[in-house]
């Protein structure tokens, strides 16, 4: 059944599109003159959860202080590359990652990195907002502390509102900073999450679809903030949101069945995109 299905689908996309990228599985890539340069970058990058695979030879240059958007179908493989960059699919039994990723020229895979530390410099905001079970004072100022970034606790107070005011949460919770992060609202927990990471000062921070447990409000904030954010950090963010995707990002790649299909700046890819399973997608025609 599965190769009938598989079989069919190779046939539909032989007849829609390019050869040229159908015959090497070629990205389909527009340059960006005006892009920053790429200190993050990914060189051909597969995936496998035991014999699955999930990722196919995913190359792509992350360009520093601004926002890339990660779109695709469900299931397209989007997490499990975001997951890649700061080495979270290590956590998963039975996954194997192939390929480079390098920040810096230095190689993310390299085993006597500290995973720790990598993971202080590349930061994660998940789908789900996950607090520690601790205060909202100790959510953020627990990186602080472990990485030894406050040299007292007037400093370490500065960095933990600091976080929370980058984070548009402070004043929603300045009068209760040692309540439980647990018993906030699921929009403010995700932007304490956010507060929490940015609290140990990442180069990196990667969204997994961070908004979409906020309310329209709460949604604006964040993408107000990550555009803020793009002048210190250079972002990636998945989203399922095609508006979010074109709000907040300058340059968007576009995953399907796992394949890096296109890539290119933001407005390139939403007016004018090169292959017509980008195209198909962002008019709602397959998802
Ligand atoms: N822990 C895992 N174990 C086995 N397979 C997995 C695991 N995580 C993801 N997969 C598989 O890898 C593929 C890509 O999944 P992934 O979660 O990266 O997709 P996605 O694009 O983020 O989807 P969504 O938009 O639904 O979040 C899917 O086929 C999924 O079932
Ligand atoms: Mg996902």
């Amino acid at each position: 059944m599965n190769q009938v299905l598989t079989s069919r689908s190779a046939l539909e996309m032989s007849a829609t599109h390019s050869k040229d990228a159908l015959a090497s599985h070629q990205t389909v890539r527009t340059p960006d003159p005006d892009a920053h340069p790429s200190r993050l970058r990914a060189d051909g990058v597969s995936v496998f959860y035991g014999d699955k695979q999930a990722l196919f030879d995913v190359s792509i240059d992350i360009p520093e202080k601004s926002v890339s958007a990660l779109i695709g179908p469900s299931g397209c493989g989007k997490s499990t590359f975001l997951r890649c960059i700061n080495r979270m699919n290590d956590t998963i039994e039975g996954c194997k990652v192939t390929g480079d990723i390098t920040l810096d020229g230095q190689n993310l895979y390299d085993g006597n990195l500290d995973v720790v530390e990598l993971r202080a410099r590349i930061g994660m905001v998940f789908q789900k907002p996950n607090p520690f079970p601790k205060s909202i004072f100790e959510n953020v100022a627990y990186g602080p502390k472990i990485h030894g970034l406050a040299r007292n606790k007037t400093d370490l107070e500065e960095i933990v509102v600091t976080s929370l005011q980058k984070a548009g949460l402070f004043e929603e919770v300045k009068d209760r900073l040692h309540s439980p992060g647990t018993g906030l609202s699921g929009g403010q927990q995700q932007r304490l999450c956010i507060a929490r990471a940015m609290a140990v000062g990442p180069e990196v921070i990667l969204m997994d679809e961070p908004c979409s447990a906020l309310d329209p409000i709460a949604t604006a904030i964040i993408e107000e903030l990550i555009d803020e954010l793009r002048s210190n950090y250079t972002i990636v963010i998945v989203t399922h949101s095609m508006q979010q995707a074109a709000r907040v990002s300058q340059k968007t790649a576009f995953f399907h069945l796992g394949k890096l299909i296109e890539e290119g700046p933001t407005e390139a890819i939403f007016t004018n995109p090169r292959e017509k399973r980008t195209q198909d997608y962002i008019t709602g025609r397959i998802g």
